[in-house]
């Protein structure tokens, strides 16, 4: 057949072979740019997720032998989120820096059984606020900046005198890096890190954590409660707002800067991406994990083929590490490449 319309350039030479592939594939990852996050409770039993399949919230003892298990397949940093006993959660949250709490327990009980974990900590009210909002809220009903930056530095102190490697405060009140960053050199603890949760928006796709830690925004009170975050978290619409927080959280002294959730804010990523120097960590938060769960299951295609395409992208527009749910998983599909 004669070729009417040869075409000038050939991209698909470098598609042909699984060989030219492998040289010319631009985006890798692995294990080591993985963070587990963990859910944790003071029970006994290990429990399962009804909202999270494949998920647990851990007793202490379950804790610290999912953390061996993924430390043995190159998964050494997790991320530690708390449920709270009912009767514990207050409005002034004071809870959250009990040194005798359960996170500050977990940390210890991790940094002596296992060897090699770097234990990244969530500085922020929600699990341990009876109002159920990350920050202190008034009788008016609004949630206060400057009072809740005295708690939260007081939870990071916490969690550093308990050994925490690094702190991550999620509730995007203004100025807590730098007054948690302060506190920290302050109290002899200038080598922990910060991980700022910087351009954290108020996602739809964090309804299966809430589930998880009994966290959601409640009104057991006579105050008006805001049933949403959106007087604190960023609304999806907005980029450039997420550099103007970036440059805050780098002037205040961020290690590593995050943009929450991941898949749907993969722009943002790519504009954190030529903005910074600093390292950039994705979150893939619960509704991502639960959309992927919930596609398979579906038969809508192959979990890993998914997983692994949609971990990719978010690698390809500019993080450095991800937050992932999956992260056993994806150690183990590395693994068996
Ligand atoms: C709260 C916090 C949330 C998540 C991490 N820290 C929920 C929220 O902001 O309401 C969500 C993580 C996920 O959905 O996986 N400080």
């Amino acid at each position: 057949m004669p070729n009417f319309h040869p075409p000038s350039h050939r991209p698909r030479r470098n598609r042909a072979s699984e060989a030219i592939r492998r040289a010319t594939r631009q985006t890798r990852f692995d294990a080591g740019q993985l963070i587990h996050p963990l859910f944790v409770h003071a029970g006994k039993e290990d429990q399962p997720i009804d909202a999270m399949p494949g998920q647990t919230r851990w007793s202490l003892t379950g804790l610290v032998g999912e953390v061996k298990r993924g430390l043995a397949m190159g998964i050494d940093k997790v991320v530690l989120f708390p449920k709270i006993d009912d009767a514990l959660k207050t409005p002034a949250a004071e809870e959250a820096h009990n040194p005798d709490g359960l996170i500050p327990e977990a940390v210890r009980r991790l940094k002596r059984d296992c060897a090699g974990v770097c234990v990244i900590t969530d500085v922020a009210l929600d699990p341990y606020n009876a109002d159920g909002h990350d920050g202190l809220v008034s009788d008016a009903g609004v949630v206060l900046n400057d009072p809740t930056i005295d708690v939260l530095v007081r939870q990071a102190l916490c969690h550093a005198e308990a050994g925490a490697d690094i702190v991550a405060p999620s509730d995007m009140m203004d100025g807590r890096v730098g007054a948690i960053r302060a506190a920290l050199d302050a109290a002899g603890h200038a080598d922990i890190g910060i991980m700022a949760y910087t351009a954290k928006y108020a996602s739809a796709f964090y309804g299966p954590f809430r589930g998880a830690l009994d966290s959601a925004p409640r009104s057991g009170s006579d105050k008006p409660i805001p049933t949403d975050k959106t007087s604190y978290q960023m609304d999806p619409a907005n980029a450039r707002e997420a550099l103007r927080q970036l440059a805050l959280d780098e002037a205040q002294g961020a290690d590593i800067v995050m943009v929450k959730p991941a898949l749907p804010y993969l722009d943002i990523l790519r504009e954190f991406r030529s903005a910074t120097n600093l390292p950039i960590a994705a979150y893939q938060v619960s509704g991502e994990y639960v959309m992927l769960k919930a596609s398979a299951a579906a038969g809508a295609g192959d979990e890993r083929a998914m997983v692994m395409e949609a971990m990719t992208s978010i690698f390809r527009s500019g993080a450095d590490m991800v937050l992932t749910y999956y992260a056993h998983d994806i150690a183990r599909w590395l693994k068996e490449r």
